[in-house]
């Protein structure tokens, strides 16, 4: 049986070769520390670093390589920013289409002291800009909110979000784990302070590796969330003051580094522009075709330009769960269904609490594996529906 990978939004796969074929030469040839050995293989580990700090801080318009922060994933970025940001007392604003890498940190702070109100979105995941203004507080510190829906893929209006932000002295974060890779990001020009990615996703990097970009400004007020040995300043046992050290306590995920940096030179040399309209022709062949089938609801915009490469499809008279299990089974298809980690997204949406199932597409994905997955859920709808 053909096996289509439908779920990239979880994770993205296949990965372009030069990522493995990356990490393996680190594994076997290299296998040094950084910052801590007087030897070559640590310099040029060290030098590949550098190279992965300098090609992000490029790929997102962000001037300052040393604020390009290593993290283990999108969540440990977002615990970072927040629990590193905000005190007793604070209030920030998020919208409501939050994924819980955003609302589980702001739930354990709010046992501090910290207040949170959710910006609404209509019932396709649109950031109503009106409704920020009223919510604000004296003490509100900043606005936090996901690039897109990691349900519905719906673009939240990051640009003028960065500009109200700028305006009112608020910082803004981004939450990049759906876009990063996908849809180009330029954080001067979009008014963002700090940019949480992960590398496994659109990146096309592997597991295990991600980051914090953040400007300089702001990074003089966040505290790190774990601290340790840097390999610099070894004469001194307070926290380094020096970035990117101060927030990277421990060794740094090497293999992983090396992988995303094949995984970026992959993305410079194929552009993302082209990634960008590849996924996007795939998105709205789909779409188009789930909007034609009887017995299926489209949730979101139904519009390829405005949402990252997700589609997340209802179907009033199945069980999403067996849905799922069909597709695998007999035909291969590969999906995600349910609430996907974002209850408050789904209760905007309407889709709480049965959830969706969702269709989230890469690089790699092709026009005959769409069609193939249309034509599959026409004929689960002609036996079932
Ligand atoms: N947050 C990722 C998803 O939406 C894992 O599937």
């Amino acid at each position: 049986m053909e096996r289509i990978y439908l779920d990239n939004a979880a994770t993205s796969y296949p990965k372009p070769p030069q990522v493995v074929q990356k990490m393996m030469a680190y594994m076997n040839q290299i296998g040094a520390n950084v910052g801590r050995g007087g030897y070559q293989t640590a310099y040029a580990a060290g030098g590949v670093v550098l190279d992965t700090r300098e090609r992000l801080a490029a790929f997102f318009g962000f001037p300052f390589p040393s604020h390009v922060l290593f993290t283990p994933n999108v969540t440990f970025s977002l615990n970072l920013l927040l629990k590193g940001l905000l005190k007793p007392g604070d209030h920030l604003l998020v919208s409501s289409m939050e994924h819980n890498a955003v609302m589980r940190p702001l739930s354990q702070l709010a046992e501090k002291g910290i207040s949170f109100d959710r910006i609404p979105c209509d019932s396709q995941g649109r950031l109503l800009l009106e409704g920020m203004e009223p919510l604000l507080k004296p003490n509100t510190k900043g606005i936090v909110m996901t690039h897109a829906s990691n349900v519905c893929g719906t673009l939240l209006p990051i640009e003028q979000v960065g500009k109200f932000c700028k305006a009112h002295n608020l910082f803004f974060g981004v939450d990049c784990a759906q876009t990063a890779g996908s849809i180009p990001i330029n954080m001067e020009e979009m008014c963002i302070d700090a940019l949480a990615f992960t590398g496994h996703k659109g990146l096309m990097g592997p597991q295990g590796i991600g980051g914090l970009l953040i400007q300089p400004k702001l990074a003089e007020k966040m505290e790190p969330l774990v601290v340790g040995g840097t390999g610099s300043f070894s004469h001194q046992e307070e926290v380094p003051t020096l970035l990117p050290d101060r927030f990277e306590g421990g060794t740094l995920n090497l293999p992983g580094i090396y992988g995303l940096n094949a995984a970026l030179e992959f993305l410079e040399q194929t552009g993302i522009q082209e990634i960008q309209e590849q996924e996007r022709a795939l998105t709205d062949r789909f779409l188009k075709g789930a909007a034609s089938l009887t017995g299926v609801q489209v949730v979101g915009t139904g519009d390829a330009s405005r949402s990252s490469e997700i589609v997340s499809l209802v179907f009033p008279h199945l069980d999403q769960g067996e849905l799922a299990f069909l597709l695998d089974s007999q035909y291969g298809i590969m999906t995600r269904c349910g609430l996907h980690c974002a209850p408050n997204a789904h209760k905007t949406l309407g889709t709480y609490p049965k959830g969706t199932i969702r269709f989230s597409f890469g690089y790699f994905n092709t026009v005959h594996q769409i069609d193939y997955t249309l034509e599959a859920l026409e004929q689960i709808l002609k036996e079932r529906g």
